[in-house]
């Protein structure tokens, strides 16, 4: 199967990059990373793509004010401009645009720390909380116009102890993240090359 070129979009850390980069180590893997691209600079992920010899962009939202599709179009461009055929958000923090987002469906996935539909948006892991769940975890699913809302591809789940807190559920809930998403990334190349 012909490898399809992946585009990372991160805005901090990037450990979800991270393990994505190091499925792709295998030429076996379905999707070959061309592009990491940072809505902020000082993104520490930006280091560690740079340092693995991935190319990387950074293009700050905060030039373009409130103007989400001018920041979206200079993101699109570059994309296009680098061949990019699949895109994985990986805590990626900006909310992408209709606009965008109707350039990219059926080629863009992203993973999201809650057992989706439950827990869309932010504090996910204080959420699960007080709920009073019983297992948290993780999804990667397609990004469609609503935010955290397009069709699952894959989640894990994991349970949640007497005594947890945000921090400590975060940190379980982790790991499996780091597990899931090169497999759910796979089973999304696997799904866009059928339709190739
Ligand atoms: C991850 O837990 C990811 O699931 C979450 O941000 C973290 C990024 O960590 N994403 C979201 O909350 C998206 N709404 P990382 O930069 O180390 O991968």
């Amino acid at each position: 199967m012909r490898r399809l070129r992946l585009a990372i979009l991160i805005s901090g850390r990037g450990s979800n990059m991270e393990s994505l980069l190091h499925a792709a180590r295998d030429p076996a893997y379905p999707a070959e990373p061309v592009l990491v691209l940072s809505n902020r600079p000082d993104a520490k992920g930006l280091l560690t793509a740079e340092a693995a010899g991935i190319p990387v962009a950074a293009i700050d939202h905060k030039t373009y004010g409130k103007d989400r599709e001018a920041f979206e179009y200079h993101v699109d461009a570059t994309l296009r401009g680098a061949g990019v055929e699949i895109i994985a958000l990986a805590g990626f923090m900006r909310v992408l645009t209709p606009w965008f987002v109707s350039r990219w469906e059926g080629r863009m996935i992203n993973i999201h720390p809650s057992l989706l539909p439950k827990h869309k948006g932010l504090d996910t892991h204080q959420r699960a909380l007080d709920a009073g769940d019983t297992e948290a975890g993780c999804s990667v699913h397609w990004v469609s116009a609503g935010v955290d809302e397009g069709e699952i591809i894959s989640q894990a789940s994991v349970p949640i102890l007497p005594g947890d807190t945000a921090d400590t559920l975060a940190a379980r809930v982790l790991p499996e993240e780091h597990k899931l998403y090169p497999k759910a990334l796979a089973l999304a190349c696997a799904q866009i090359a059928e339709k190739l």
